[in-house]
């Protein structure tokens, strides 16, 4: 076995008709579930239209709960039905796979979305089974047709025999014989990517189950509060908000924690913005520079979190940021990130493979990079599925672009930060060393003692982060200084 089995993506046709019903037997209407309703829709969104489960689903619930019939317990339970079912959908679909009669894509689309989301009540919730199969069922008769409903229930009650230990003995490959198709199906990730997280988190079975393990978890809401400009101890002055584990501007929101009432963030003097994101441009901000420190870019801007936070803390030191963006309207997201800086900036929409700005005119330089973001897993729970790894390719000669843009960009004595939301190796060192081999008038700074208390940063000189040692996306930095 090598992969998950895959879905069909977009089929309009049905699935097979129904028996009639038994004669003499009373119809009786199907019960409708705007819970499970809205579940379905917002899959199907994403199925279908390649919609992100994070936008398709607010607005769905915003309608849910304004017509009344939603109150704030049914969101809950139609986000984790959601997300909790996207995100297990490899391990779901080898279950399902193992109860059908045909291969998976030969199952109509919608039919599969509806079984993954009973599967997902079934083996991922603590709903009772018969519970989960009666409200998938009457689901299936509302959206599918009772013929198509009595398919879904025999395939329901087969996979309520077992519980998700059980079937994941019965259909996942032993780890002795294929230790990554093993690990693909049991955490639910294509075996591409486990392979791949592997090779950059190094070491035996436990660290990368876990790292698997944590990329099914739903990440915490953290929030920054924007130097200057606000104050940890206020935002932790909020019900039930917690000091971050590094940063020390970061603060986390217990679940359901709502950043839209908080003040602070309401004012912009504070954001959302993982721990990762914070210590990357914290590290590139505290890396030791020869020579004046006035002039900061962020080549990679958009859609502003990090360069809010460079923003403030540039304005401390009394040094000017250039925010630049090659999509416009990302660049007016960054508008709206730093508005209200404290200090000198600037925001433009420029492509920082051909920048407007003369070679060697800032001091530091951030480029954030566009890339799979393999590092961000928890965040789109469907990302998984959609990336290829032909991905690498396209982003590849861009990234490497961008770092010999940032380098010509900044002055001898000055400090490039390249940065990626992915731990994969292709988009990390293998960027850097390539590209240096053109520039060796360069140093690479060790940033780990920069992230002073910080543990499990690597080897060095960069870092990686990781979300099951640090709780933040898998963030990587490396510094590089230019010396001559
Ligand atoms: C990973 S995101 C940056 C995230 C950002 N640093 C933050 O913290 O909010 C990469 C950004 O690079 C932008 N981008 C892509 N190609 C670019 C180019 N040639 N020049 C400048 N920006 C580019 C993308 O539009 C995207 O907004």
């Amino acid at each position: 076995m090598s992969e998950q089995p895959r879905r069909p993506r977009k089929t309009a046709s049905t699935g097979r008709p129904g028996k009639p019903g038994r004669p003499g037997k009373p119809y009786r209407r199907p019960q409708k579930d705007p819970v499970r309703i809205l579940a379905f829709e917002a899959l199907r969104a994403v199925d279908e239209r390649d919609a992100y489960a994070n936008l398709v689903l607010p607005p769905l619930l915003r309608k849910a709960r304004e017509s009344g019939d939603f109150d704030a317990r049914d969101a809950a339970l139609a986000t984790e039905l959601v997300y909790g079912t996207l995100r297990r959908q490899g391990t779901y679909d080898a279950v399902i796979a193992a109860c059908v009669d045909r291969p998976l894509r030969e199952v109509d689309p919608p039919v599969l979305d509806v079984l993954a989301l009973g599967a997902h009540q079934l083996l991922g919730t603590r709903i009772p089974s018969h519970a989960a199969v009666s409200a998938t069922v009457e689901l299936a008769r509302v959206v599918l047709g009772d013929g198509r409903a009595k398919f879904v229930n025999a395939v329901l009650r087969k996979i309520a025999r077992d519980d998700l230990d059980g079937w994941l003995e019965k259909v996942a490959p032993p780890y002795d014989e294929d230790p990554e198709d093993h690990l693909a199906v049991v955490h639910s990730h294509p075996r591409w990517v486990v392979s791949a997280l592997w090779d950059s988190l190094g070491g035996g079975r436990a660290g990368i189950e876990e790292l698997l393990a944590a990329d099914n978890e739903r990440p915490e809401v953290t929030l920054v509060a924007r130097p200057g400009r606000a104050m940890a101890e206020e935002l932790l002055a909020e019900p039930a908000a917690a000091p971050g584990r590094w940063s020390p501007y970061a603060v986390r929101l217990a679940e359901g924690g709502e950043p839209g009432a908080v003040q602070a963030v309401r004012e912009n003097r504070a954001g959302v913005q993982d721990e990762g994101s914070q210590l990357v441009a914290l590290a590139l901000a505290a890396a030791p520079l020869d020579g004046p420190d006035r002039r900061w870019l962020d080549g990679c801007a958009g859609p502003g979190g990090k360069a809010a936070l460079l923003g403030a803390l540039a304005a401390e030191r009394g040094a000017f940021l250039l925010a630049s963006e090659k999509q416009p309207h990302r660049a007016g997201l960054v508008a709206r990130a730093l508005d209200g800086n404290p200090g000198p900036y600037q925001v433009i929409a420029a492509d920082g493979t051909r920048p407007p700005w003369r070679p060697g005119s800032f001091d530091r330089v951030l480029v954030d990079v566009p890339c799979t973001g393999l590092g961000a897993l928890r965040r789109r729970p469907e990302a998984r599925w959609r990336r290829r790894p032909e991905d690498l390719d396209g982003f590849a000669p861009l990234q490497r672009e961008l770092l010999r843009g940032a380098l010509e960009a900044v002055r001898v004595g000055g400090v490039v930060g390249y940065a990626t939301c992915s731990p994969h190796l292709a988009e990390t060192r293998a960027v850097v060393a390539d590209v240096l081999k053109r520039y060796p008038d360069t140093d690479l700074i060790d940033a780990r003692p920069l992230l002073p208390g910080v543990p499990d940063l690597g080897d060095g000189p960069d870092i990686q982060l990781w979300p099951h040692l640090h709780g933040t996306d898998a963030m990587y930095l490396t510094l590089i200084r230019r010396t001559a």
